[in-house]
């Protein structure tokens, strides 16, 4: 309770200031894992960033809906891969990743172009398509999705984080761009990250740069979460309104109605995202001689020109997301140190799946975020890597240039930058 006014406070202080000092509005966003996962009173010891709450609502109470089990009564499924959002964003706290991942395939046509698979289930009599995800459960045996034969692009992909991801959404398209723009010139061409506009579901018409998924394949919190809603759980919302099978069930769409408060899951969720700290530091790591050295190196052999460590977020008030929404003083104005670009690179792991923008984003993913990666156990996008070391050995293609500089390092250097990794 004292931190949580304390923050609320200063946050106050720093924005008034802000206001006569027009030189320098920007503070450091609020870091912390401050969302344990409670079974008994499940986020009441919870501190948010300071984010103001809708009527009648509460850090607690959204936190409480991400961790809220379902099953086929409360709209789960025909085909889902976990019964809560937490069952796979949980590590101590709610919110971060872990080691779950889920299955992606498809195939190319003729002309080389990336086809959803067609996936039969009820022993043929249904079919599931317009979607390269198979969930890996099913309310039901008929409903159960496997993968065909002939889908032979086929992927694992691993839990995000989404600690801190309001701030990141608080980013102006322009701050993003911009990175892209210079990225050339300091690579001596070899890396051009690419940004994608995506639909912003929440506001029909209007696109905005992709920053969500492993394929930036949505541009805002509450698109994310609507998405995930339906395809890890099956539970359809006014932003995704229909279930991908009807076999099986037995509640009907939208099962994601307004509660007594006038919000629906989807709004707790993206209500508890956007309230979350930035994952924090392991600042007694951070603060050796050998993380201090290796912070250097990651920037001298140039890993930031990709995971780039600063950005700030636009001033409260500014309206984003096509007018939907508009940016709070607990997440206008801060500085936050992702470790991302958030742009799609060919580092020569591309999984083969297109999701959004142009046919060459098929072999790109984005450039993960590397705050919170203390407290991951594995690595890359199919999870495939268990040590730094391997992930970074696995950078070709845009990355090329950057991992021979790293591997031209001696041995003490090198390990220097992997305490400083790890200290992220
Ligand atoms: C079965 C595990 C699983 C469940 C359950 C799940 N997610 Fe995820 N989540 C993932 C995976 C995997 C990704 C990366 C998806 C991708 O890009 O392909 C992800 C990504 C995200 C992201 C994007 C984070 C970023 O920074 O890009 C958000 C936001 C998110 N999930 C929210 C939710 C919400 C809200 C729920 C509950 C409705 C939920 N997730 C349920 C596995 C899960
Ligand atoms: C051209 C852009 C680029 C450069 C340069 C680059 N990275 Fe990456 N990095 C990526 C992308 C994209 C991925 C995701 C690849 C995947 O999942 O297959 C990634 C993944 C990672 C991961 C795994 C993170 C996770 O959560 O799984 C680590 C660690 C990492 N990079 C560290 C480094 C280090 C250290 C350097 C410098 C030696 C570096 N990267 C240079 C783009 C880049």
């Amino acid at each position: 309770m004292r931190k949580s006014f304390i923050a609320l406070s200063c946050v106050a202080v720093v924005a008034s200031l802000g206001i006569v000092a027009h030189e320098h509005p920007f503070t450091e966003a609020p870091a912390g894992f401050d969302s344990p996962t409670l079974a008994v009173n499940p986020g009441s010891q919870s501190v948010s960033n300071g984010i103001q709450e809708p009527p009648g609502d509460t850090f607690a109470l959204d936190q409480a809906k991400f961790e809220q089990n379902h099953d086929p009564s409360t709209g789960l499924g025909p085909v889902f891969n976990a019964t809560s959002c937490a069952t796979c964003h949980a590590n101590g706290v709610t919110g971060a990743a872990s080691q779950m991942s889920e299955i992606r395939v498809g195939h190319k046509d003729a002309n080389g172009n990336f086809v959803n698979p067609t996936i039969l289930i009820n022993d043929g009599a249904s079919m599931i398509t317009g979607r390269s995800i198979v969930d890996d459960r099913s309310i039901c045996e008929q409903a159960q999705e496997h993968v065909p034969d002939t889908e032979n692009i086929r992927t694992f992909r691993a839990v995000l984080n989404t600690l801190g991801d309001g701030f990141v959404e608080a980013v102006e398209d322009s701050e993003l761009t911009e990175v892209a723009t210079h990225q050339p010139e300091r690579s001596n061409g070899e890396i051009h990250g690419e940004a994608i506009q995506v639909p912003v579901l929440e506001a029909p018409t209007h696109t905005q740069i992709g920053r969500f998924g492993w394929k930036d394949q949505q541009p805002t919190v509450l698109s994310f979460v609507a998405d995930a809603y339906v395809n890890e759980m099956g539970v359809t919302s006014r932003l995704r309104p229909k279930d991908v099978t009807s076999v099986c069930k037995v509640t009907t769409d939208p099962e994601d109605t307004p509660d007594s408060l006038g919000l629906a899951d989807i709004d707790h969720f993206a209500q508890f995202i956007r309230g979350t700290k930035a994952p924090p530091r392991d600042t007694q790591l951070a603060a050796t001689p050998d993380a201090q050295a290796g912070a250097g190196l990651f920037r001298s052999t140039g890993c930031n020109i990709c995971h780039v460590e600063t950005f700030h977020t636009a001033a409260p008030g500014t309206v984003l997301n096509g007018g939907t929404y508009t940016v709070s003083a607990a997440l206008g104005d801060k500085i936050i140190h992702p470790f991302s670009d958030f742009l799609l690179h060919d580092v020569g792991t591309g999984d083969g799946i297109f999701q959004a923008g142009p046919p060459d984003t098929v072999d790109k993913l984005r450039t993960p975020a590397l705050w919170g990666l203390h407290i991951k156990s594995r690595f890359m996008h199919d999870l495939q890597s268990l040590t730094v070391s391997d992930a970074i050995q696995r950078h070709k293609g845009e990355a090329k240039g950057v991992i021979k500089r790293f591997n031209g390092l001696s041995s003490d250097e090198q390990q220097q930058l992997i305490t400083f990794l790890r200290s992220l």
